[in-house]
């Protein structure tokens, strides 16, 4: 009964959908268990990219049935574009394909204009969301008033749902925030089409994955966003509203621990976040921007979703170990390794000092966080390109040297390494 869960080990943006990519040919389902389209994948196929933010990127490939799990908040929109776009470049988005959890939630027009708000009152506080209406939609979740996908197959339930939802977030944006209201009427026209389209792909998640669980076929559960954006341990309140980690997935899916095989954490051979919040191993200036590139490839550091540059920096072993503990991964795969080839240096995190004390574990209260000073070791880099290699023999022996510290430190297996953004470009350890 294998179920393998692939998790974001960071920030998010660590390169999971290439790496789901790779796995979901040995898969019978591949499933997104938290989030919505705040996320966003890359996949680069034969040359060919794919922008992805809610179906699981398992489709491009066709091998494996594509479950959005109850844990993920749907925006019909994003979801019918999307959808829209693989079929003109010949992907089967049927139902054969692609399946929806009746216990996943909708997102709103109103939980957009809600973000928003919110995100414009927060000032120099603000949370930097991807404005998706994310947070109003697992607000509403759980305070068990949100809209399930379920209704979208029930015309007179979700009209008279949206009806009261729409009228209700009305006095919010009107009498708190100033904000124009909605029409409920035009929101209720334009769900019911969405009703229309996407009843066909209603089931019951739990049962699908069950189901192949119990068949003895492979379940793929598909992160999104990264540990450290999880609303119970990630670098709270600058985080998702959701569960990012281990525990979200099997909660999303609806499946106990005892499922699980294998636990990948996903990581970037240096470190990267979107949004406000602490970030001890920041980097400015040239190598900062070395690090981000140009915004010209579809790799470089800037936000799949939003556009927006990402901060970056070293390689910090100690959120590492955190996410090692938090999600009991069984391995980790180390991406975009070739990014950090021609520096002359390369200092990895493996401790903080906090007020003056040497500490070994992360603080995820933001005000000790952000008086952290990382403490780096510093390992020598190499100067070639080495985008070429495909075996660990073939990586210069300072790279070598680099994968090995991080293995030793974090004391789990590194599975794969990453050298490029094309598939090819990977090294099975
Ligand atoms: P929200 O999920 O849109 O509410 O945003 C909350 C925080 O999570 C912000 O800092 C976002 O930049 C961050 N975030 C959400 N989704 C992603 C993602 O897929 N990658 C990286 N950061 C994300």
């Amino acid at each position: 009964m294998p179920l393998d869960i692939i998790i974001g080990a960071q920030w998010g943006d660590e390169g999971k959908g290439r790496i789901t990519d790779l796995l979901a040919s040995q898969a019978s389902i591949v499933a997104r268990y938290s989030g919505g389209d705040n996320a966003g994948h890359t996949v680069t196929v034969k040359g060919k990219i794919f922008k992805l933010h809610l179906i699981p990127s398992g489709i491009i490939h066709q091998d494996a049935l594509c479950l959005i799990g109850d844990g993920v908040v749907i925006n019909p929109t994003t979801l019918l574009r999307e959808m829209d776009e693989l079929a003109q470049r010949g992907i089967d988005v049927s139902p054969n394909q692609l399946q929806i959890s009746r216990g996943a939630h909708l997102i709103t027009p109103a939980h957009i204009a809600l973000d928003k708000a919110a995100e414009a009152r927060r000032g120099h506080g603000a949370i930097g969301t991807t404005l998706r209406g994310i947070g109003p939609a697992y607000t509403d979740k759980a305070a068990r008033s949100g809209l399930r996908a379920g209704l979208l197959a029930d015309p007179e339930g979700l009209a008279d749902a949206l009806s009261q939802h729409v009228a209700a977030k009305n006095e919010i944006l009107t009498r708190i925030y100033g904000a124009e209201p909605l029409d409920a009427t035009a929101v209720a026209a334009q769900y019911a089409q969405f009703g229309q389209r996407l009843r066909p792909y209603l089931v019951d998640g739990h049962v699908v994955v069950h189901q192949a669980l119990a068949d003895g076929r492979a379940v793929l559960a598909e992160g999104a966003q990264g540990t450290f954006l999880d609303l119970n341990h990630g670098t709270y309140p600058f985080v998702t509203s959701s569960h990012p980690t281990a525990g979200g997935a099997l909660v999303g899916l609806g499946v106990g621990p005892k499922q699980a095989r294998r636990v990948i954490g996903v990581a970037k051979a240096f470190t990267s976040r979107v949004g406000g919040g602490p970030f001890p191993c920041e980097l400015a200036g040239e190598t900062a921007a070395r690090l981000r590139g140009t915004g010209e490839n579809p790799w470089d550091e800037y936000g799949t979703t939003t556009g927006r540059p990402r901060r970056v920096g070293w390689l910090d072993l100690v959120m590492l170990r955190h996410a090692v503990a938090i999600n009991s991964l069984t391995e980790l795969v180390l991406t975009k390794l070739d990014i950090l080839s021609g520096l002359k240096e390369l200092p990895l995190c493996v401790a903080y000092e906090l007020d003056g004390k040497r500490i070994a574990h992360f603080p995820t209260d933001p005000n000790l966080l952000a008086r952290c000073q990382p403490i780096y070791e510093k390992l020598p880099g190499w100067e070639y390109d080495i985008t070429q290699a495909r075996a660990m023999a073939e990586l210069p022996p300072t790279a070598r040297r680099y994968i090995d510290f991080v293995i030793e430190m974090l004391d789990i297996p590194i599975s794969v390494v990453s050298v490029g953004p094309g598939r090819e470009q990977t090294i099975f350890m």
